[in-house]
């Protein structure tokens, strides 16, 4: 039956990790998936989820959540999203289901997008994360990319941006990250969002923000929404994909959350009755446990302020290896410029390494890191930052 299915391509990032896997090396280091990691290298599991779980293992039942999810789920992620205080969540204007993480989240928008705007394309940057292709690829609906990074400056190329949002056709759905640009680390400053968002106004595009960092950019989860916000106060309507992966620590949870912000209540009903029934035939309802986790923490003070505090220590844990990491290559006499490993945010690194140069990292250094030149500063650490720059700066020598 199936001996004309060949194998599949390995995936770009978590093809590192079974890589990394198979290796045998003492000296192995992954940097290849954005997982957080502790200064031992370890996974961590924050006391805030720890905290959770102890409350919610004696009173939960297993019982299927609606198709749409857990309801005090989705009302704490939408006021993470959109502001405690939102008018948009006070008229219910909110289309909202849970989702399967961040991919989950997209790949919801892009059938919704591919059932209702059947004509649609989806602009997304270059680059961007690699999955984003796949999503919108598998939901048939045509991809554009539009410039977004500059390599030369190892930044934003704002002009090339905004020549590609002024030049797509009127009403283009546009894929935004709203802070901690994966892979690059490069986010559009405040004052370039408004100038973003003016211009999304006049060419009538639509912004579905891919939000899986909210917290991992400035250390603050109302500080990183900053992008959405400006959008929401020019009176645009959006989409979002939150993720509690990174945030969280729940990566293995699968735990997210879908919004559309609708004209009124009525469409929003709609929209939402048809997040769901797009749901139904793919996992019926989503999981319960991370839910709760995430419910338990968002809605009880205590636990909000234990979150908050450990995300900003996850931050603030990769900017000082940010520094580590540019400080031990000059040491080492690298006449390359650094400066972009603490200038980038977020969980990754874009070094700027050609794909040969990180086969060179791999093969003679046993680091697995993506072909583009990704680093995951996650996974970085005061005991293997030294290795990781002494290899770097072996392969990189002019
Ligand atoms: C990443 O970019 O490393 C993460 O978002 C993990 C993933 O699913 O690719």
């Amino acid at each position: 039956w199936f001996g004309h299915v060949e194998p599949a391509a390995k995936d770009p990032i978590l093809g590192v990790t079974e890589a990394f896997l198979a290796d045998t090396s003492p000296d192995k280091m992954n940097v290849g998936v954005g997982a957080y990691r502790d200064d031992g290298g370890k996974p961590v599991v924050l006391d805030c989820v720890r905290q959770a779980e102890q409350r919610i293992a004696g009173s939960m039942n297993m019982e299927y959540l609606p198709m749409g999810g857990s309801v005090k789920m989705i009302d704490e992620s939408l006021k993470l999203a959109y502001g405690e205080g939102s008018e948009f969540i006070k008229d219910k204007r909110i289309a909202a289901v849970q989702s399967l993480s961040g991919t989950g989240a997209c790949r919801l928008f892009a059938d919704f997008q591919k059932r209702f705007m059947p004509d649609s394309q989806i602009h997304i940057p270059t680059p961007t994360w690699a999955n984003h292709h796949n999503i919108w690829r598998d939901a048939h609906v045509p991809i554009k990319t539009f410039t977004y990074y500059h390599p030369e400056s190892r930044g934003l190329d704002f002009s090339g941006l905004m020549d590609d949002i002024k030049n797509a056709p009127d009403g283009s759905f546009f894929l935004l990250h709203a802070c901690a640009h994966n892979p690059t680390g490069v986010d559009p400053s405040e004052e370039q969002w408004r100038e973003i968002s003016h211009q999304f106004k006049v060419k009538k595009h639509f912004p579905f923000f891919d939000m899986a960092y909210q917290g991992f950019a400035s250390g603050d989860p109302e500080r990183d929404a900053k992008a959405i916000r400006i959008f929401l106060e020019d009176g645009h309507q959006i989409g979002c994909a939150q993720s509690f992966a990174k945030n969280m620590g729940l990566y293995g949870q699968r735990i997210g959350c879908l919004s559309i912000l609708c004209d009124d209540e009525t469409q929003a009903i709609a929209v939402k009755s048809q997040l769901q029934q797009l749901a139904r035939p793919m996992y019926s309802n989503p999981p319960l446990h991370g839910a709760l986790i995430v419910s338990t923490i968002l809605s009880d003070p205590e636990l909000k302020s234990l979150w908050l505090k450990e995300v900003k220590g996850m931050a603030d844990r990769i900017i000082g290896m940010r520094t580590a990491l540019k400080e031990n290559l000059e040491r080492l006499g690298s006449p390359l410029s650094w400066e972009h490993i603490t200038n980038q945010i977020g969980m990754f690194c874009y070094s700027g390494m050609t794909p040969e140069q990180v086969d060179q990292l791999t093969n003679e250094f046993h680091i697995y890191m993506t072909r583009n030149g990704r680093i995951s500063m996650a996974s970085v650490t005061t005991g293997n930052v030294a290795y990781l720059a002494n290899a770097i700066h072996e392969v990189t020598k002019p």
